[in-house]
């Protein structure tokens, strides 16, 4: 779709998907690392539909979860996604981020969650954005903390089956007055 907005960063460039993204995002969802606190790895079948959801994101509301280019190479994507499960802090809008092994450690995903945030508050103008990640996921939620949102509470993800290790989520929320940057 034209017209979809590209956003630069010192290192980032988030952009709109291309065709061409599909085979190395679906092998960074068939990586175990990257996945270890989803219930599963993708199949390429999987990953190629979560890339359709996506597209059809970014075609109803004009902005999504962006693919994050590094020197040139898909490197995963952050970006911005209506949450659509039922629970007490939706309608929400959530910020949220999956890079490839090689681009961890390096500040990629809080440079991209803070232009994403920027996004969300300067352009859409929302007044907050939340974020959620299983408990485990404590290299999710450092990001949460770096970027400046709050934690807000715990929750159990209504997707998840009762009594699965990935069931426990905490939450986070930030308002564009919290901005650190
Ligand atoms: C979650 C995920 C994106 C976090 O990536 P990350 O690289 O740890 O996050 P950041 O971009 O904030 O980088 C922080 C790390 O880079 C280091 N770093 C290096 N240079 C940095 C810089 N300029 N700025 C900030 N941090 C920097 C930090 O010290 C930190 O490393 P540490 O964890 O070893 O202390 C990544 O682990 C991932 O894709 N996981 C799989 C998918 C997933 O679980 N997604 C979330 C689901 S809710």
């Amino acid at each position: 779709v034209p017209d979809q907005p590209s956003i630069r960063t010192q290192r980032l460039l988030l952009r709109p998907w291309r065709d061409d993204d599909r085979e190395p995002f679906g092998a960074l969802n068939a990586d175990p690392e990257v996945m270890e606190h989803f219930p599963a790895t993708l199949t390429r079948a999987e990953s190629d539909a979560f890339v359709d959801r996506i597209e059809a994101h970014f075609a109803r509301y004009g902005y999504g979860l962006w693919v994050v280019e590094v020197d040139g190479e898909h490197a995963g994507f952050v970006g911005l996604q209506t949450v659509t499960f039922e629970a007490s802090f939706v309608p929400a809008v959530e910020v949220g981020w999956r890079l490839a092994r090689p681009y961890w450690g390096r500040g990629l995903a809080s440079e991209g969650a803070r232009a994403a945030l920027d996004y969300a508050f300067d352009e859409v103008r929302l007044d907050e954005v939340v974020s959620f990640t299983a408990v485990d996921n404590v290299r999710s939620w450092r990001v949460m903390e770096r970027v400046g949102m709050s934690r807000a509470g715990v929750f159990d993800h209504p997707r998840v089956p009762e009594g699965h290790r990935l069931r426990p989520h905490v939450l986070y929320r930030i308002r564009p007055a919290d901005r650190t940057w």
